[in-house]
């Protein structure tokens, strides 16, 4: 840890307060720190979102991130967490306009036309928000033009899918690479000028503001494995030990794009090359692990089991799971590669369902001395309702 102290010490500190760090104080490894407690297992991502961060608010150079990573794994979560980051930390008040946007929303698709003040709309909804009633025309445009874009879903908008062109896609990565590059737009709005409300017309400069695009890019998996694969490809896949809840360990010839991708692969997926130039860094997203899986269903604010012990709570009864429950649930999920962490929902929704239906009825409910209730999922609960 830092000599200053983490993150949330000084926020601590400073209560409410705005803060009087100097921005280039709050050092990457901090803001690291900060991301690290919602988003679990992708330590590496997050050293590079916290160096893009840290470049966005000191202003210098752009820190425009691409996040690449298998569904439910943590795009959208880490995006999530950059928000909660600048809201917590009292010096990150300027830059809490920041906006989550779809990629097919900024892409008319009955004119093909890039329409970037989709983006803008939302950039200034949250700026407004942030600074209070009737901003000014200038306070308007300095947060506005302080914002962190999050486009979600760019994958979908490739330029090639199924082997055929997509016009729409190329329409988008052309519209945002010029976004990216720093464009004025001219955008319409109202704002307090002479002291009086009006129409105006801001001249908004998008060099410093940051955005941050995120996609699964399902076939761009199998595109390189192909290509990995492939007789004479002069490449080869690497093992991984991996350990089991009963506490084995195999090794396993897996896949991981990681260790394969390279740019051109990008390309040929069908993103425009000036597009990806514009990024300072692609960063793949690790699967999870049923390490990981495990941490996120007993820790997370929002796992399906954090969730069911807030229900316990109404009906005073304490809700626990036992560690190699927990396991067990998390090597299930595991399986399911396609959904990642989205799984855990799914089964221990199978183990919970019967118990949260009727607690009163189950054998394992223990009353307390003082009145209350406890209530243990068991390893044998779990094998029993899982067909283990
Ligand atoms: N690395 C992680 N750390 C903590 N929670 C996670 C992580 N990955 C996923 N989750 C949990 O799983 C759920 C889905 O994750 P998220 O929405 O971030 O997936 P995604 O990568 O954006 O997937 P998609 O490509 O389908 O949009 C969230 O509820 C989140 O709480
Ligand atoms: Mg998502």
């Amino acid at each position: 840890m830092s000599e200053r102290g983490s993150v949330a010490d000084n926020v601590r500190q400073e209560g409410s307060g705005e803060g009087n760090r100097n921005l280039a104080a709050i050092g990457a490894p901090e803001i690291f720190q900060q991301l690290q407690k919602g988003v679990l297992g992708q330590d590496g991502a997050l050293r590079f979102v916290s160096v893009a961060v840290f470049k966005h608010v000191t202003g210098k150079v752009p820190g425009n991130i691409l996040l690449i990573g298998n569904s439910g794994t943590g795009k959208t979560t880490i995006m999530n967490n950059i928000q909660r980051l600048y809201y917590e930390v009292p010096e990150y008040r300027p830059f809490r306009a920041m906006t989550i946007i779809n990629a097919n929303l900024l892409v008319d698709s009955d004119r093909m036309e890039f329409r970037p003040e989709r983006v803008l709309t939302a950039a200034e909804q949250r700026a407004r928000s942030v600074l209070g009633k009737q901003p000014t025309a200038d306070e308007l445009k300095t947060a506005m033009e302080r914002a962190t874009i999050c486009i979600d879903e760019v994958d979908k908008m490739a330029s090639v899918v199924a082997g055929k062109p997509n016009p729409i896609g190329v329409v988008l990565q052309q519209g945002l690479l010029t976004l990216m590059e720093g464009e004025k737009v001219a955008y319409r709005t109202h704002a307090v000028v002479d002291g009086e409300e009006q129409a105006v017309t801001l001249d908004i400069d998008t060099s410093h503001m940051m955005f941050i695009c995120g996609g699964a890019f399902e076939g761009l998996y199998d595109q390189v494995y192909l290509r990995v694969v492939k007789p004479g490809s002069g490449e080869k896949l690497k093992s991984h030990a991996i350990q089991t809840a009963d506490g084995q360990v195999r090794i396993e010839t897996r896949f991981a794009l990681a260790d394969f991708i390279k740019p051109e692969d990008l390309f040929t997926y069908g993103m425009v090359p000036q597009f990806m130039a514009r990024f300072d860094n692609t960063v793949l997203l690790n699967d999870l692990t049923v390490e990981v899986l495990k941490e996120i269903l007993i820790r997370s604010v929002d796992s399906p089991f954090v969730r069911s012990r807030r229900y316990f709570e109404v009906l005073n009864i304490e809700l626990e799971i036992e560690d190699l429950a927990a396991s067990l649930i998390a090597e299930q999920a595991e399986k399911h590669t396609r959904t990642g962490a989205r799984a855990l929902r799914g089964i221990f929704g199978k183990v919970a369902n019967r118990l949260e239906f009727d607690p009163w009825r189950f054998e394992g409910l223990e009353e307390q001395p003082d009145g209350s209730h406890r209530l243990v999922i068991t390893a044998d609960l779990v094998r029993h309702r899982l067909g283990l």
